[in-house]
């Protein structure tokens, strides 16, 4: 596991003993604590909702099914339909966006904001998408060493030789804040970003990565298009198709795999410091330089920000020859990481509390009297346990949007923000970039998110 990570779960986790790790090299989660979360740590609850890794975890089965694809427009001016990490059991209906960090509302859109010494805010859609074409209108954050990025992000790790790696399909615009003049464009397939080897010769190390001419991002809101279907994947800015991906041409001779994104996709946005002084070097380069935390709008406003306007989501159908024997989930059904790996069935989403899992998905009763759960177990990635208190873990210190709705994007929404260190947010941003620098030491172009990612 990435040092980097190791780092903030440090910092997130003081007042807990450390979780199991998973994934990248970890290996497996331990049946207690079954669900690997994409920060690559073990528990319930929440762990085995979004971004559950199916490999990383203890059995194929752990995390719970995805939500299908549901085409919908989203004005994000309030945050009714945005929830906490911490009350979130996996209800499409519930809500429309999953928060960790601090969204707040703004005009008629949703600040993300990045407080002094946080790691930024993730806002994360409740369904997974399987081929589909997401816009968001939005604006970037500026600075150096902010980095905004929008992108897919699946919960998905492959077994590659006999270690457990972290890989995963990825798609992204990223938006770095010392460049405000361009947009960048990545994909990842299984994390693999060197192409030189495919059987298409056109394809170099840096086909992965592209760069676009915006007007000032900071200041403009642009709609930003990903557009992926299963020939084809294209990046649009505006309406403009700027960039395009054919699958055939990710084709790669010796294994007879296509090296293109191909699961179910989780579509996150996130605000998130790639320059923080603990990422690795290569990434704080990318990122502009070590992230200012006197920043002219921490200074003004007492946090950084990016602005999400509106969201368009369009479904396409399950891809032809797909495995249809429902319309509520996608199902693992093998840890290949194909198009091939999934099924759509009927099998439930929804947990009943934040002690359950994808085996026993009524694990804790219901949220209301889950508080007589007493192990200490986490299940909320990123923050700590709730021993002995409710397993709807809102007291867990994150995410409480008190102050949301007060409109202004000033200081006086910052209540719930203030103080907000690594501890509170807890979730952490930086694997994935540890990730990436490890594959492209030094490299700029390529680094994508979140990490998440934000992934
Ligand atoms: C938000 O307000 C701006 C400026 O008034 C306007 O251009 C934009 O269309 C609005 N967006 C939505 C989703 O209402
Ligand atoms: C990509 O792979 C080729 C051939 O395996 C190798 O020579 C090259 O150094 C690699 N490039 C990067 C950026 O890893
Ligand atoms: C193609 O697959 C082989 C076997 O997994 C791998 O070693 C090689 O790096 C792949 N080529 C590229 C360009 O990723
Ligand atoms: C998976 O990809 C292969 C290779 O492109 C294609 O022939 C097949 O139809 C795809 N299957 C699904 C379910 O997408
Ligand atoms: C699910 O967990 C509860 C304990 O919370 C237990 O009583 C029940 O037997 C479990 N169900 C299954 C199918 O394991
Ligand atoms: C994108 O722009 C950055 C910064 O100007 C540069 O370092 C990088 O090499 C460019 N990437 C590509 C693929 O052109």
């Amino acid at each position: 596991m990435a040092p980097t990570l190791w780092l903030l779960l440090a910092t997130a986790t003081l007042l807990t003993a450390a979780p199991p790790s998973c994934g990248a090299g970890a290996g497996q989660c331990p049946s207690d604590t079954p669900c690997c979360s994409q920060y690559g740590q073990c528990g319930v609850g929440a762990f085995c909702l979004q971004g559950c890794d199916p490999l990383a975890s203890f059995s194929l089965q752990s995390c719970v099914p995805m939500p299908v694809c549901k085409s919908g427009s989203f004005a994000l001016a309030s945050l009714d339909r945005v929830a906490s990490i911490s009350d979130f059991l996996g209800d499409p209906t519930k809500a429309d966006f999953v928060a960790q960090g601090t969204p707040l509302s703004y005009q008629n859109g949703t600040l993300l904001t990045m407080p002094k010494n946080s790691v930024g805010t993730v806002l994360s859609w409740t369904r997974y998408m399987w081929y589909g074409k997401v816009s968001a209108a939005m604006r970037s954050s500026r600075g150096q060493g902010v980095v905004t990025s929008f992108m897919y992000r699946l919960s998905l790790s492959l077994l590659t030789s006999s270690t457990m790696s972290d890989v995963h399909d990825e798609v992204d615009w990223e938006f770095v804040g010392n460049d405000l003049q361009q947009a960048q464009s990545n994909f990842y397939w299984q994390a693999v970003l060197n192409c030189t080897s495919l059987s298409v010769s056109h394809l170099t190390p840096d086909t992965n990565s592209g760069n676009h001419s915006i007007s000032d991002s900071f200041a403009t809101t642009h709609t930003y298009t990903i557009d992926w279907s299963p020939e084809v994947l294209k990046w649009d800015i505006d309406g403009q198709t700027v960039r395009t991906l054919n699958k055939v041409d990710t084709y790669n001779a010796t294994t007879g795999n296509f090296q293109y994104p191909q699961t179910p996709s989780r579509i996150q946005f996130s605000l998130w410091p790639g320059g923080l002084a603990s990422n690795a070097p290569g990434t704080i380069k990318w990122a502009g330089g070590e992230i200012d935390w006197n920043s002219q709008d921490i200074q003004k406003y007492s946090y950084d920000f990016a602005f999400l306007e509106s969201v368009n989501i369009e479904c396409y159908g399950p891809p032809p020859g797909a495995t249809v024997q429902g319309q509520t989930s996608y199902v693992w059904l093998d840890n290949k990481g194909l198009n091939t790996s999934i099924a759509i069935k009927d099998d439930k989403t929804i947990i009943s509390s934040l002690a359950a899992t994808g085996t026993n998905l009524t694990a804790g009763g219901t949220a209301a009297n889950s508080n007589i759960q007493t192990q200490t177990v986490q299940n909320v990635p990123g923050q700590g346990s709730v021993a002995g208190s409710s397993a709807q873990g809102s007291q867990g210190g994150t995410s409480s949007f008190s102050g949301s709705s007060s409109g202004s994007g000033s200081a006086s929404g910052s209540s719930s923000a203030s103080g907000s260190t690594e501890a509170q947010n807890g979730f952490n941003q930086g694997k994935s970039l540890a990730t990436r620098t490890v594959l492209h030491p030094g490299v700029l172009f390529f680094i994508a998110s979140i990490t998440f990612i934000l992934n």
